[in-house]
């Protein structure tokens, strides 16, 4: 399972890089009004500090405009996915785009079969929101489990990238799901990588340790 970090800031980004487990990271507008209002230079140093692909959403409406913000979006650097909401007034644009060879993540996905749609057009990525219906009171990792099913079905190539995770369990259902790749907040990584018995663990060993009263391990 890839893993992505699903943030624009750039703290965040420099200490969970550093521990080699990120694959990648998704921003989007909710996440970059969160940071410097210099929103280029945020961008810019988000994709030269990430060894994988950074998705940059279009902020543009109507689809022409779509269009030219996602080719000026795959010309910013080499490692960036243009992320495209999933409107049906956007598919010949992402079509156009997957044509002319720019890498798509179709993001606020909430169906099985906008999912599949979306696969049919060769997209990068596929972002189904996992938080967002587990929010309103349905099970969103069981959805994405059956996008999971649809792709392996028909041999589709997007890969699968859960988003709008909220907490470890449904991580851990996503993965025996196998889903693709999983964009996670810092927190949740935090909270997933943390457990009181391997705390507890480390402060009994220490305690012993301590007991045999030695400056180092091989005195
Ligand atoms: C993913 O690409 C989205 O930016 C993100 O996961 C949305 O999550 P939210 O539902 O917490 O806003």
């Amino acid at each position: 399972m890839k893993i992505f970090l699903d943030t624009a800031n750039r703290e965040q980004i420099k200490k969970w890089t550093e521990t080699g487990l990120i694959d990648g990271v998704t921003t989007n507008p909710t996440l970059l009004s969160k940071e410097d209002s210099n929103t280029k230079k945020v961008l810019l140093d988000i994709c030269s500090m990430v060894n994988g692909p950074v998705s940059i959403e279009v902020v543009e409406k109507d689809p022409d405009a779509v269009y030219k913000q996602a080719k000026e979006i795959s010309n910013f650097a080499k490692n960036v996915v243009v992320k495209i909401p999933c409107m049906p007034e956007y598919f010949p644009t992402i079509h156009k785009l997957v044509c002319d060879g720019v890498k798509i993540n179709v993001t606020l996905v909430f169906t099985e079969i906008q999912a599949l749609l979306v696969a049919k057009l060769g997209v990068t990525f596929i972002s189904p929101f996992v938080g967002r219906w587990d929010d309103i009171g349905k099970d969103g990792v069981d959805f994405v489990e059956n996008i999971v099913t649809i792709k392996q079905n028909y041999g589709f190539k997007s890969e699968i990238l859960a988003a709008s995770i909220r907490n470890v369990y449904q991580w851990q259902r996503l993965a025996y799901a196998g889903v693709d790749i999983i964009t996670v907040p810092a927190e949740v990584i935090e909270k997933a990588i943390k457990h009181p018995l391997s705390t507890q663990g480390v402060e009994a060993f220490d305690k012993d340790w301590k007991k045999l009263n030695k400056k180092s391990l091989f005195e």
